[in-house]
């Protein structure tokens, strides 16, 4: 008998895989909420005035076996070759181990940034790690983890310096020495800030003149320079000493900290993470303890837990730019912990007589690549090098990089009459050979003792001397390491994640996989163009998807987190302003509410905040917005809005707060955290934005990588695209904001995935379920937590605030009360105490599945009850579950004078029973981390259980 065909789509990626809810589980939650269909919900969510008017169509979605055909047709497109260009960026070997435990696991990419210390003491220690790391190699006191790549490090060294010298220049030297990309994007964040930069050799640096000074280590043509009198001459002169050290270099190099460097900053790229074309890699700050307290990006420190053991935490500067706002250090916010977590891995897999090894042999290589080239009658600078060289080959430019191309090798023009080379790890005797054929020289290469290192230049002091650097050197132990570090963590891959404005959502593992395809993964950023057509396409269809769902006209994929958006609109509008001779106009206008990366990115850019009230319904008081904006007529620049608000709702005002902006001249910011509320049903574009970043690492699934990487690109009207940040690789007008031309483009292929996957459909059908389980969660826990802000019609968006404050009015149950006890559950707290302190922002995202809210919500409904308990005197005030959150194994062994049982506290509703999360820790004690302030790996003494 013939079978009845089902209308079942097994490959319906966007139905079947990437949205959580079944048709029925969906069926159900909208008869909860009251409504007959999902579209019927959505009409009554998203004002009628905004919506737009035609449905994303870009043809069929692929299926994933379709889709990665696809991508690995248009992989195939760009050509690997061994790059040898050096410029920052270097040939490295990710260790297997590394490849398939941290980068291609689950456990490690689809953590969120540690905010949340009870559930992150894996990726805490890792970053621990790389910090301790860092300041070995460069010899000086703490490091941060981490920054988004050099060149931005080393504007942010700049901003440093400038706040912590005594200096009153306003003047900053950067040596013609550095990497081109560090100094163009030096140049343009000095540019708003009014500070000039002068440019040249040290030999002829001002000391007396600046307030800071920076110089590459070694130079961008090899030099190796010991900068020891220039840092004394700084001193002398109350200014900073800056050093942009390779951290490899370093394994041989005296460091910055012991030649007096009041700074270092650097890209751990080479230890370990694939160039990319150009990243994401992380870099690092490092300085002396005096500066710690100006230090941008984020510190991991050592605290203590509630019974005292020893805890790790962000310290400092945990929540810096909602604290600050304005006059935070810096707007760094997602930065690059995953691929920091790779280079910490890559020291502790070495070891610090692995580095040095690697460091002796590409040393080695260099300077038997020079000797041959010598030998046969070419001029190499400099004398002394560690990596780098440069060849003077006068006429014959072109034909020798044509020949080294001829022969797979990339090598760099260095003005019109030198070939640069840098050697790295994975160069062999045969790409030393093929590089001399492309000279015209036929030699063997031998094992010959070579040496360009004078001692004068010699690292004697040690590094990596802690006992993590020492002991996880075989393979079993590497492994087991890896293992209980990510065990101890909450990702994605165990619970959901439901941070409001965070929008942490399937990672899907299809879109990952083409990330570490070696056409993807090992192109270096400056390849001649032609070997790059791959990237090109990918980049120009997906680029031309989001212009589709933004409304935009033209995307710029530079930045490399949203945070860097933000910086790179603003500097896009600024460029306009200044473009139309209206030079004044530096006020911005940011309502109170806005995420604490707005004010700070806009005082980067030279502007006044002027914050703007919100209403009684959290919603922009338009009439605070109008008058605001009518005072500074003359100066207004832009306003930074975020919609649907940062309060979880669709304002039905936003047109009119977009029109008052271009009435008074200014240019209209739309922060795209939130997307993934529209995607499908609004556009920025239409609903009167001039230009948004969009955070790939949220609403297009690159996973957040315990705290990055990320992708900020942005998206403009056509008459701010001749303004967008441009490269000097492309020989841009524009300065750059990122050291690459593309920012992270090598994680591009994740998003890239995710449209081709979902099709317009998919993607409105994700917006309108993220919409269904935001609403769901909503309906069921507003009699127990107060849904803060609703629309006119009671609805949220995609996110809703949870007011917790009610519950410490009455029985002094605090919001992290909640939070520790959900980690109990097994759940990773909502967005705790933002935008409203004392409430929690829970966005569930399409991914979830009902049973993963119901569960979610079971376990906030059982914490609403033993509040209660507390409020009605039934609980000790204290000495509570809540109080005592979260519990770890240890609790259910030794001594218990609790009032509640073991069970009670270490299984509340919501918790799986064998499947159970143990946090390693009780709750971390902040305060005292802060006030003992420890930001390197502690001794093994403190150590416990290994
Ligand atoms: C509303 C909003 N704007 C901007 C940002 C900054 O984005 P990023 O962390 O990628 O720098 C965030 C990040 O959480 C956000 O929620």
């Amino acid at each position: 008998m013939a079978f009845k065909l089902t209308d079942y789509e097994a490959y319906d990626f966007a139905n079947r895989r990437h949205i959580g809810p079944s048709p029925q589980e969906m069926a159900d939650m909208l008869k909860v909420i009251g409504y007959k269909t999902l579209d019927e919900l959505i009409d009554a969510t998203v004002p009628e005035s905004i919506r737009q008017k035609e449905a994303l169509d870009w043809g069929r979605a692929l299926s994933e076996r379709d889709a990665l055909h696809h991508m690995r047709e248009v992989a195939d497109k760009n050509t690997v070759l061994t790059s040898l260009i050096g410029q920052g960026y270097y040939g490295t070997a990710t260790p297997a181990p590394i490849l398939r435990n941290i980068l291609e696991n689950p456990a490690w990419y689809t953590a969120y940034t540690p905010y949340q210390p009870e559930i992150s003491q894996g990726r805490l220690e890792a970053l621990l790690n790389y910090q301790t790391m860092v300041s070995d190699l460069t010899g000086l006191d703490i490091a941060n983890a981490s920054l988004l790549d050099e060149s931005t490090a080393a504007a942010e060294a700049m901003t440093m310096a400038k706040r912590s010298a005594k200096s009153k220049s306003n003047t900053f030297f950067v040596d013609e020495n550095c990497h081109p990309q560090n100094i163009a994007v030096i140049k343009t964040r000095a540019k708003p800030l009014g500070i000039e930069v002068v440019v040249g050799s040290p030999d002829t640096l001002e000391a007396s003149a600046v307030f800071g000074a920076i110089f590459q280590y070694p130079g961008t043509y090899g030099h190796v320079r010991d900068f020891t009198a220039e840092m004394d001459a700084l001193h002398a002169h109350k200014a900073l000493g800056v050093v942009i050290a390779d951290p490899l270099a370093l394994a041989l190099l005296k460091s910055p900290g012991e030649m007096g460097a009041d700074i270092a900053v650097g890209s751990t790229q080479r230890f370990g993470v694939p160039m990319g074309f150009g990243g994401p890699h992380a870099a690092y700050m490092a300085t002396r303890d005096a500066f710690k307290r100006a230090m941008p990006g984020r510190i991991i420190g050592v605290s203590v837990d509630a019974q005292g053991n020893q805890a790790y935490r962000l310290a400092l500067q945990t929540r810096e730019q909602h604290i600050r706002r304005e006059k935070a250090n810096s707007n760094v916010c997602t930065a690059q912990a995953l691929l920091a977590v790779m280079a910490s891995m890559y020291a502790v897999y070495h070891g610090p007589d692995g580095i040095k090894a690697i460091a002796q042999t590409v040393h080695r290589r260099a300077a038997r690549l020079a000797n041959g080239l010598e030998e046969h009658g070419f001029a190499v600078e400099p004398k002394v090098f560690f990596d780098t060289i440069t060849v003077e080959v006068g006429a014959l430019q072109r034909t020798v990089m044509q020949a080294a191309v001829a022969e797979g090798i990339n090598l760099r023009k260095v003005g019109d009459t030198k070939v640069g080379i840098s050697v790295d790890e994975m160069t062999r005797f045969d790409t030393i050979e093929a590089v001399w054929r492309a000279f015209g020289i036929d030699r063997k290469a031998t094992r010959d003792q070579a040496y360009r290192l004078p001692d004068a230049h010699l690292r004697t002091s040690e590094y990596l001397t802690h006992p993590t650097f020492q002991r996880n050197r075989a393979e079993a132990e590497m492994t087991r390491y890896m293992r209980r570090l990510a065990d101890r963590d909450l990702a994605l891959d165990r619970a959901m994640i439901p941070l409001g404005s965070c929008t942490m959502k399937l990672n899907a593992t299809i879109e990952m996989i083409p990330v570490t395809w070696s056409e993807f993964a090992d192109l270096h950023p400056f390849v001649p163009k032609d070997q790059a057509t791959g990237y090109y396409e990918m980049i120009s269809d997906l680029s031309e998807k989001l212009c589709v769902i933004t409304g935009y006209d033209a995307i710029s994929m530079q930045p490399n987190s949203g945070a860097q958006g933000e910086y790179a609109g603003l500097m896009t509008i600024r460029n306009y302003h200044e473009s139309r001779g209206d030079m004044d106009r530096s006020v911005c206008l940011i309502p109170t509410s806005a995420h604490g990366t707005n004010p700070a990115t806009a005082q980067m850019v030279g502007y006044k905040v002027v914050p703007v009230k919100a209403d009684d319904d959290g919603n922009i008081d338009v009439e605070d917005f109008r008058a605001k904006a009518e005072k500074h007529a003359d100066k207004l620049a832009a306003c930074m809005i975020t919609y649907p608000s940062t309060h979880g709702v669709f304002e039905e005002t936003v047109q009119e707060v977009c029109d008052i902006t271009h009435e008074f001249g200014g240019q209209v910011y739309i922060d795209g955290a939130n997307m993934n509320a529209m995607v499908g049903l609004s556009r920025p574009g239409d609903i009167g934005g001039d230009v948004s970043h969009l955070n790939l690492h949220k609403t297009f699934c690159i996973p957040h990588g315990g705290g990055g990487p990320g992708m900020g690109p942005i998206g403009v009207k056509s008459h701010l695209t001749p303004h967008l940040p441009g490269h000097p690789e492309h020989d841009d007008a524009v300065g750059p904001v990122s050291a690459a031309p593309f920012g992270s483009p090598s994680i591009l292929p994740v998003s890239w995935a995710y449209v081709l996957l979902m099709g317009g459909d998919g993607l409105t059908q994700a917006t309108k379920v993220a919409i269904l389980n935001a609403n769901y969660i909503a309906k069921r826990l507003n009699d127990a937590y107060p849904i803060l802000y609703t629309s006119t019609k009671g609805l949220v968006a995609h996110e809703c605030i949870l007011d917790t404050r009610p519950l410490n009015d009455a029985g002094g149950i605090t919001v992290d009360d909640v939070a520790k006890r959900l980690v109990d559950s097994g759940f990773h707290a909502p967005t705790m105490s933002w935008p409203v302190a004392g409430t929690l922002m829970v966005e569930p995202t399409e991914s979830e599945p009902k049973a993963e809210l119901d569960r979610f919500i079971d376990a906030m409904l059982s914490i609403r009850a033993e509040a209660q308990a507390v409020i009605d005197g039934k609980m000790d005030a204290e000495n509570n579950p809540l109080k005592h959150a979260p519990h770890t194994v240890r609790d259910l062994v030794g001594d218990w004078e609790r009032p509640y049982s073991r069970e009670e506290a270490c299984f509340p509703p919501g918790a799986l029973g064998v499947d159970k999360y143990w946090p390693p820790v009780n709750r971390v004690d902040n305060a005292y981390g802060d006030r003992n302030l420890v930001c390197t790996c502690p001794s093994m003494d403190e150590y416990e259980d290994e």
